[in-house]
Order: C-alpha cells, then structure tokens, then sequence
C-alpha cells in the first residue's frame, strides 16, 4: 500500500506511510501548517480543506466536531492532526491564515 498527500497552493507531493497523519506528513515535508498544540487536538488551528480523497482519511472525530463544529459536508475542512491518511492519494489546501484582531 502507498499513500501520497499534495498539499496546495504549493502543489507538494509528499509520499508518506498509511497510519500518518496529514499534519504530520506536511511538518516533515517543510509545509508551514499552523499550530500551537503541535498535533494534539487542541488549538483548532491545523485546519485544511479536503481537494480530493476524503475517502481516503479516518472518519471526523470529536475533537474535530468540537473546534470545526459538524459542518465538514460545506465547509470540508479537517483538522489535519487528526486527519489519518489510509491509503491513496488525498489532495488538501492550507487554510488561509487567520487576520489577526486589533485590541
Ligand atoms: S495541531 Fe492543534 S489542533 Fe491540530
């Protein structure tokens, strides 16, 4: 079995082992996904939007259903820490950055 996450705008291949998560693939590969819990549920920054192959990640868990809310069938977009790629090729795009708030 293989597996292969491209993530975009950058349109970067990165091969990867079935089990992995998108987060963790993008952060060996260099990709500049957003964190501050650094993969462990909590910070809700880590979000991607699924392009192609949905079918190919773990089902949304609750973490993601308590940060994202239960609208992934609009918006498609996962935490990617907690996105498990099973096998196949999964197509996703980093979220836009958050503008930060003036006080
Ligand atoms: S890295 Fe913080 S929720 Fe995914």
């Amino acid at each position: 079995m293989s597996a292969t996450i491209r993530f975009l705008p950058a349109e970067i291949d990165c091969p990867c082992e079935p089990g992995e998560s998108v987060f963790d693939v993008g952060r060996r590969n260099g990709i500049a996904i957003e964190t501050a819990c650094v993969g462990q549920a909590s910070c809700g920054l880590c979000r991607v939007r699924v392009i192609e192959g949905e079918e190919h990640l773990s089902a949304l868990n609750s973490h993601e259903e308590r940060h994202l809310g239960n609208v992934y069938y609009l918006t498609k977009e996962r935490l990617s820490c907690q996105a498990i790629i099973a096998e196949g090729r999964v197509t996703v795009e980093l979220a836009p950055k958050r503008r930060r708030r003036r006080k």
